[in-house]
């Protein structure tokens, strides 16, 4: 363990890398505890003549190194916890290392490990480093070659594009050589070897050309990967029609894994899966598990051209990649399933994340400038904010003149390892615009606020709108800019008919006041409307104004957040001791007629039924004190539930689905209506309504209304939750991915004395903290999803969550890193609990053998 203090990388300090590995051949020699592997690198010298070769590797055996077949002597290298320097090389050679590695000892999921019996890998951002020596960045593109040895037992071997060549050997071993025509960085690299069934079909490209798709999952698994399939094959069509984008291979694979640090990887020609974002059967998923897995089946694979195509120069590029692609997975879900709802989706997910990160220590810029460990930067505001930058270009832009930039972008980068400059400069060329102020986004931490007050002249007819900006100063950053925003307003009349049709105000300097005309009648203004750019916005309308939206904007988005806007002044009205119960009545009325509006979609309803989220309303004020938020958000749920009782038990049973199971997002929309209606019956719960809690999870024929159903019971508490959360441990014990719910539901239970049966569920034998998956379902599942448990006044909770980041960080860092966050925000919490935060922060700092991930964290929070 270093004890000096950790360097951080700059941005600034940028060096291209002194020679070109022209292609990579790697041989695999697989045995769990002692894999051995050798590469050949065809190495050119591209930078000065002097320099030595410094290669990455961590925690490699060297059993040898040889420069054109002669054997490296010890003073002709070095060798340190960070990689291998060879101080002299000629300006062409070959360079073959052999290693030895062990993959049943890693725990940490990073590199190559065994994960159900089976070899799999990961490499982004710097596992590849654990597995050969190699420039381990991913500016350096290499051809590979790749020989996988190893016993039959581990029936199908695979890694990157397509299979040359394979065949038996002696001693029950077998083989198989792959080859990846498209030169990659190494954190693209992939192998798997193990026992696996495979679900097959074929994709016939624009172009005519014919591209095998084969799943591979847990034997007898095959059925759950056939949703996943489809929705690649449905993926791989809209990027073509959206974007022009061809695949590439003749080949693309998938494999499921159970252990896994995130969602999934975009591994050329064989992206690697969390199962959970995989499989899925209808008496085992959820529909929210359907949309994930269409949308990250889709994001990995729309990967191919933005990120493994086009790459980054460096980690500070990250957004690069990721921005992009989930922009491009948004827009494909937007197409698949509604576009207002899915907006809807992601900008509460925006918010609960994003936002959140933005207000408290951890906030930085969508590309940073320094980092310790760059795995601490797969953030939401790398991918989630990065994305809305992305949208706000096509806003600014307009549609046309967007795709054009992004043919451009990949006509111009293609094969390259690029930065988000010559990105930007696609759109300043395809546009004929200046975009210099765009890249302040890019560069500025934190959310602006938009405040907007407006002034109507009946008697001219003319209307004034006056839009101001400012953002917060965020760690390192004081000082901030004007941004250009996109502002996307509409006019309504009293009577929530259109008065004007939505434009796009820019509001590029830190304030602006348009004039417009021929405003016949008095405005109710719809602004930011599709949530045009990632703000805060403030403005002068009255509670009335907001009724009239809430009832009948025409943009779908905002008639939405008219209703949260309302519901959230009602709650924090409360905690700061004004409550306003003849706004509750009237709150609950309005959301009783747009449930029966007969226009709107279910899926839209189900939307407008859930109240914002604790952590959503903790955003809106300061201090924080997550009992009384709690405290009045069940009030006003509970009055909700009460006043609008007939008639949620009446669309509860009307919306009973016909026993027939369909994905689809109608389908999916009634049954998320049909729930939503269940959890507010729970907030009533006099002997009526648990009966049909109750009876909706006894009857549930897919998984959906199995757990709507239980963590509407959780919620009530007692005997009938208990019952029931026995009754799907028995059924269910044997299925992984639905025990991971059984788990998560219960770290959500907000019930006197959670946090002890919490507590006593990580001895419970199926708890296992090295799964992460395991680990996210309750101890994620606590500290990000129940505020008012993890805010105990006994610190509890706080303690609870140091103590599982410390026992996890000791063998999987980065998934321990990602267990921070909740801490992170101590000072905005009231003091008694801000204090509690902070003692438990300076516990795991002062913890001997922290891993530079939570290091880097947990200073931060402190600092
Ligand atoms: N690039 C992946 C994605 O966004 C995510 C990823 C990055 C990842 N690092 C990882 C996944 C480490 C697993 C482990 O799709
Ligand atoms: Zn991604």
């Amino acid at each position: 363990m270093r004890t000096d203090t950790p360097q951080p990388v700059r941005l600034s300090d940028y060096r291209p890398f002194p020679f070109q590995i022209e292609t990579t051949a790697l041989a695999f020699q697989l045995e769990p505890a002692a894999t051995r592997v050798r590469a050949t690198l065809a190495i050119r010298r591209s930078g000065a003549a002097a320099e030595p070769l410094f290669l990455h590797g961590e925690r490699l055996k060297l059993i040898s190194a040889a420069i054109d077949g002669e054997v490296l002597g010890a003073n002709q290298y070095s060798l340190d916890g960070e990689g291998l320097t060879i101080h002299q090389v000629p300006d062409a050679f070959t360079l073959t290392t052999e290693v030895e590695i062990d993959p049943s000892a890693n725990k940490a999921l990073m590199g190559l490990y065994i994960s159900g019996g089976r070899f799999c890998t990961q490499c982004e951002a710097e596992g590849f480093r654990t597995i050969t020596f190699f420039p381990d960045r991913p500016d350096v593109l290499s051809r590979y070659t790749v020989r996988i040895e190893a016993d039959q037992r581990f029936a199908h071997l695979l890694s990157n594009g397509n299979l040359v060549e394979s065949g038996e050997l002696d001693d029950g071993r077998h083989f198989a050589v792959w080859n990846d025509p498209f030169p990659k960085p190494a954190y693209l690299f992939a192998l798997v070897a193990g026992e696996l069934d495979v679900l097959e079909d074929r994709f016939t490209t624009m172009s005519g050309r014919e591209v095998a798709l084969k799943v591979f999952v847990d034997p007898g698994q095959a059925p759950r990967a056939a949703y996943a399939l489809d929705s690649l094959k449905r993926a791989m069509k809209w990027d073509e029609e959206a974007f022009g984008r061809e695949y590439d291979l003749d080949l693309f694979m998938i494999v499921a894994v159970r252990d896994f640090n995130f969602g999934a990887m975009e591994n050329k020609g064989l992206n690697i899966f969390n199962s959970s974002l995989l499989l899925a059967a209808p008496e085992t998923a959820t529909d929210q598990d359907y949309e994930r897995i269409e949308s990250v089946v889709a994001h990995e694979y729309f990967h191919n051209w933005t990120g493994n195509r086009i790459t980054c120069r460096d980690w500070f590029q990250l957004c690069l990649k990721e921005g992009l692609t989930v922009f491009r997975d948004q827009s494909f879900s937007a197409d698949m399933r509604g576009e207002a709802v899915q907006r809807i989706k992601d900008v509460k997910a925006l918010r609960a994340r994003q936002f959140a990160e933005d207000a408290g220590p951890l906030a930085h810029p969508v590309r940073p400038s320094s980092y310790l460990k760059i795995d601490n930067f797969y953030t939401a505001t790398i991918y989630e904010k990065g994305a809305e930058l992305i949208r706000m270009l096509k806003t600014l832009l307009g549609a046309e003149i967007f795709r054009q930039s992004l043919d451009l972008y990949f006509a111009r980068h293609d094969g390259e390892a690029t930065t988000v400059e010559a990105f930007i400069a696609c759109f300043a060329d395809a546009s004929g615009r200046d975009m210099g102020d765009f890249f302040t986004w890019y560069e500025q931490a934190g959310t602006p606020t938009v405040s907007l007050a407006h002034a109507y002249d009946e008697a001219a007819q003319a209307l004034e709108i006056t839009l101001a900006q400012s953002t917060a100063p965020t760690p390192g950053q004081s000082n901030k800019q004007a941004l250009p925003i996109p502002v996307t307003i509409g006019l309504l009349d009293v009577e929530g008919q259109a008065l004007r049709d939505s434009e796009v105000v820019l509001l590029d300097g830190p304030s602006k006041t348009v004039r417009w005309d021929g405003v016949a009648k008095t405005p109710v203004i719809s602004a930011l409307r599709g949530f045009s750019a990632p703000v805060n916005l403030s403005t002068d309308a009255r509670p009335a104004d907001r009724y009239i939206q809430f009832a009948a904007d025409a943009d779908l988005f905002n008639r939405w957040e008219a209703g949260q806007t309302l519901a959230r002044a009602l709650i924090l009205g409360r905690t700061a001791g004004v409550p306003d119960e003849v706004g509750e009545e009237r709150y609950a009325d309005a959301l009783g007629r747009a449930l029966v509006d007969d226009a709107s979609d279910p899926a839209f309803k189900a939307l407008l039924l859930p109240l914002p989220s604790e952590g959503d309303l903790s955003l809106a004020v300061d201090p924080v004190d997550p009992a009384a938020i709690h405290a009045a958000r069940d009030h006003l749920k509970a009055r909700i539930a009460v006043h609008l009782g007939d008639l949620l038990r009446r669309l509860h049973g009307d919306l009973q689905g016909d026993g027939e199971f369909s994905p689809d997002a109608r389908a999916a929309g009634r049954r998320a209506l049909r729930n939503g209606c269940c959890d507010l019956l729970a907030a009533d719960p006099h002997a009526v309504n648990v009966d049909r809690v109750v009876g909706h999870f006894q009857s549930a024929a897919n998984m959906t209304d199995a757990m709507g159903g239980l963590s509407a019971l959780v919620q009530i508490g007692g005997p009938p939750a208990e019952e029931a959360l026995a009754a799907f441990h028995a059924r269910w014990r044997e299925e992984p991915l639905v025990l991971d719910k059984w788990f998560a539901v219960q770290a959500r239970d907000p019930g006197e004395g959670a946090i002890g049966r919490i507590l006593a569920l990580t001895a419970h034998p199926d708890f296992d903290a090295g799964n992460p998956n395991r680990l996210r379902a309750l101890v994620q599942g606590f500290s990000s999803g129940n505020p008012a448990q993890f805010h105990d006044e006994s610190g509890a909770g706080y303690r609870f969550l140091a103590d599982q980041i410390l026992a996890v960080d000791g063998f999987n860092p980065m998934t321990a890193a990602r267990l921070v966050e909740p801490l992170g925000g101590w000072r905005r919490y009231i003091p008694a609990l801000g204090e509690r935060m902070r003692e438990q922060l300076q516990r795991i700092a002062g913890h001997a053998g922290l891993s530079k991930n939570v290091l880097e964290l947990v200073s931060r929070a402190l600092d």
